[in-house]
């Protein structure tokens, strides 16, 4: 496993791995979810490519940069015992160097949910990930649902800019009780990792009532705030029904539907969804 920290170096690697590349960008601290995103790709692609990289610019000014949880040396065991051929871990300089200031902006999509709460958050990962995939090259790139409204973002990117490379979309992974994966989750105490379980209780309700026939949005969303308010360290940022591709809010449930919501246990933003339909 090749491990690069400059373009200069991850350029003239590219140049001699074996194609199709499959690529999964990462900002480390890895777990069961990005793995299987990193096997995923291994099973389709004669290379595999993997970047761990916290970006600065997908995090506002009071979020977590600098506290985002980091271990390189245990991601890159991880990710040379899944056979992982070249990890990219630049400097933030490598990826933004002074006097940088070109941006990706998805309109629409990226404006809302997520890119509502946390304004320039998607035009950070917009432009994050055009900037990787210009230095990797890849033939494929892999993406978690879990981060569906990020998914979506990149996927119109991708079409609008006529990019040459295929988005692939990977399911959840989820703890035993639910939780999703998420390195965030090392911000949780044991009674706050206990009440997050209700972020899926309540994407499961979801599902259970329009399996039942609801398809009234807002008396899903009724049902879901009444549960998750049941935990007391819980504390609802957004809970969204929307057309799945689109992104735009429903009134009357028609499938696909994205449920998806933000919810704050404690300190720590916890983000979920599921499609419905
Ligand atoms: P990060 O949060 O490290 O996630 C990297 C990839 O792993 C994303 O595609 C994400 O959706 C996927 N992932 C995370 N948890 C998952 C889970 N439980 N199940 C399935 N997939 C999961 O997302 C980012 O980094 C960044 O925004 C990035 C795209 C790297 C740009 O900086």
């Amino acid at each position: 496993m090749k491990i690069v920290e400059t373009a200069a170096e991850l350029s003239q690697l590219r140049g001699k791995m074996p194609g199709p590349v499959g690529f999964v960008p990462t900002m480390g601290y890895l777990h069961e979810g990005h793995l299987v995103l990193v096997r995923q790709a291994r099973a389709e692609n004669a290379s595999v490519a993997v970047s761990i990289f916290v970006n600065p610019t997908q995090f506002g000014p009071k979020e977590d940069f600098r506290q985002y949880p980091r271990d390189p040396r245990r991601d890159l065991a991880l990710l040379e015992g899944e056979g992982v051929d070249l990890v990219f871990m630049p400097p933030v300089e490598e990826i933004y160097p002074p006097g940088f200031n070109a941006w990706v902006e998805v309109g629409g999509l990226g404006e809302r949910l997520e890119g509502a709460s946390r304004p320039g958050h998607f035009r950070g990962v917009a432009t994050v990930v055009a900037r990787l995939f210009e230095l990797v090259r890849p033939d494929r790139a892999y993406f978690g649902q879990k981060d569906a409204q990020q998914l979506l973002v990149i996927r119109k990117m991708v079409a609008d800019l006529d990019m040459s490379l295929e988005v692939v979309a990977v399911p959840t992974v989820r703890e035993p009780d639910g939780l999703a994966m998420s390195s965030r989750n090392t911000y949780l105490n044991p009674e706050e990792r206990k009440q997050a379980a209700v972020l899926y209780q309540a994407l499961t309700l979801a599902q259970k009532l329009y399996g039942e026939g609801e398809r009234n949005a807002a008396a899903i969303r009724r049902r879901m705030t009444a549960l998750i308010l049941k935990q007391p360290l819980a504390d609802i940022d957004y809970i969204s029904i929307a057309d799945a591709e689109t992104l735009d809010e429903l009134d009357e449930v028609k499938p696909p539907a994205l449920v998806s919501m933000a919810v704050r246990i404690g300190k720590t933003r916890l983000i979920d969804n599921v499609v419905v339909g």
